[in-house]
């Protein structure tokens, strides 16, 4: 195969993972971004951001001469295909996905790129983003083909790698043929691997994105949802994911409770869907319960603990241990901690906290709290441990040793990780989530319907977390 000449523009999570990725299956890679400091991090051998196998996916891109970097985005004009791969952080105004800088980017594109080369939407964008586009691309250079695609990103923030080289499928939206035929030929490395490419039309690819996240999202927060009833009816959530997991209709993974779903992509998309849907005028009723239902439980959670606590945690040490939406990540964004945290200092706890990657990040959003990068040191005096994150250090904690070093032997498990009978050996009380023989916790304070202002408070916090 000859590689083709690639452009990925924006070097986050999606950006630098893409550009890593399409150089290690043999194309040669630009990667762009507006960003000095990133850039020169890059071009000094660094990663400025934390994903698994990364840095030395880049180290051998590099040095196999295939990745490249630059804050010119002049040097992509000999490039065959040009992925947009920059924020779509959520409007400040309505919460509606902020296309800006997708817009910058095409405009300059346009302006350089060869008669012929496809400028392809990996940006997590709204319905019809790509019509848009082609008329930027159109008026830029009325006289040239340039051609515009969508091509979705699926991957997984702690196995983007692995998703990227190893997708379920590869979905490409194109209007032409010629653009069809450069991203067959970018990805033929994979589907000659056996991975599926889906050609659809542009719209098509552009809702199937966030068709996925809210659909997962959804199937989340309805495991989330079950979990409270197995709690109230004394059944196990565990146990209740299997027996429906196990039916290949519904499918096993994505059934894990958990103290609601966060990260940068789930709250920011589903709330973009539901906007997208109400300017078309349609309702998606089931979508909007599930970031009303999943804003709930995450401030729910802090009812927990305050209720093993007997209603109150003023000028207690609390220990949460694990801070960003889920393990193997460094990032805060739309984290469960976070109101967890807020609620608890705000009712007058000390909080202290541990988690291996997340600290820097942390200290951009929260206020007033101790970091540690042990957990027992954490831990330490501590009137109540909280594993917020599951991260392989977390899930294998000495009990005991965790015990001698705390005042009061209470742990709140909103992950799972210990068994309640295993921890009750080394005399924990333990509260967990979806398991049979604990008491409810209260929901006085959850809010059944869906509310605008939750929508406010949510996308609030996503800006503030983007920002
Ligand atoms: C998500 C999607 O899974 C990717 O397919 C998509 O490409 C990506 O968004 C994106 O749009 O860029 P990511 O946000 O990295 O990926 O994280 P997930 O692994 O999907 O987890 C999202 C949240 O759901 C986390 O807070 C996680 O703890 C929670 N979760 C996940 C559960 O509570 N239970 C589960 O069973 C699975």
């Amino acid at each position: 195969m000859v590689g083709k000449k690639l452009a990925v523009v924006g070097t986050g999570y999606v950006g630098l993972v893409a550009g890593a990725c399409f150089a290690k299956i043999g194309h040669d890679v630009i990667c762009v971004d507006i960003d000095a400091d990133r850039i020169e991090i890059l071009q000094k051998g660094g990663i400025p951001i934390y994903e698994p196998g990364l840095e030395t996916l880049v180290h051998e891109g590099v040095a196999a001469g295939r990745l490249k970097f630059t804050t010119k985005i002049a040097d992509a004009a000999p490039c065959d295909a040009a992925f947009i791969a920059v924020g779509t952080p959520p409007r400040k105004s309505d919460g509606a996905a902020d296309l800006s800088f997708v817009y910058d980017c095409a405009r300059e594109l346009a302006a350089i790129l060869k008669p012929g080369a496809v400028i392809v939407d990996k940006s997590t964008v709204p319905v019809g983003t790509g019509d848009t586009v082609e008329r930027i691309v159109r008026k830029t250079r009325p006289d040239v083909p340039i051609y515009v695609a969508s091509n979705p990103e699926f991957l997984r923030e702690g196995s983007a790698i692995i998703d990227f080289l190893e997708p379920d499928r590869i979905v490409i939206g194109c209007s032409d043929k010629a653009a069809e035929d450069i991203l067959a030929a970018v990805y033929a490395p994979l589907v000659d691997k056996g991975h599926r490419l889906i050609k659809t039309k542009r719209r098509s690819a552009e809702l199937i994105k966030y068709a996925s996240n809210a659909f997962l999202a959804t199937k989340i927060t309805f495991v989330n949802e079950m979990a409270d009833l197995c709690e109230a009816v004394d059944a196990d959530i565990a146990e209740v994911a299997l027996g429906m997991g196990t039916d290949s209709r519904i499918g096993p993974q994505f059934l894990q409770a958990g103290p609601g779903y966060g990260g940068s992509c789930f709250p920011k998309d589903t709330l973009a869907l539901v906007r997208t849907a109400q300017e078309f005028g349609v309702s998606l009723r089931i979508v909007e319960q599930t970031v009303t239902a999943n804003n709930a439980r995450k401030r729910r959670m802090a009812q927990k603990v305050r209720h093993i606590l007997h209603g109150n945690v003023e000028g207690k040490k609390i220990a949460v241990l694990g801070l960003t939406f889920k393990a193997d990540t460094d990032d805060m964004r739309a984290s469960p901690s976070i109101p967890m945290i807020e609620l608890l200092q705000n009712a007058g706890a000390k909080v202290h906290a541990y988690d291996p990657e997340g600290i820097e990040q942390a200290k951009m959003v929260l206020t007033d709290v101790t970091y540690h990068l042990d957990p027992y040191q954490c831990a330490q005096d501590a009137d109540a441990v909280i594993i917020m994150t599951d991260w392989e250090s977390i899930r294998h904690i000495d009990l005991a040793k965790l015990a001698s070093v705390m005042r009061s032997h209470v742990l709140i498990d909103l992950r799972r990780v210990y068994p309640p009978e295993e921890a009750a050996k080394h005399g924990f009380t333990i509260e967990t989530i979806g398991r049979t023989g604990l008491e409810p916790s209260p929901i006085s304070e959850f809010e059944p319907h869906f509310m605008h202002s939750d929508l406010n408070v949510h996308t609030r916090q996503a800006e503030e977390q983007t920002a």
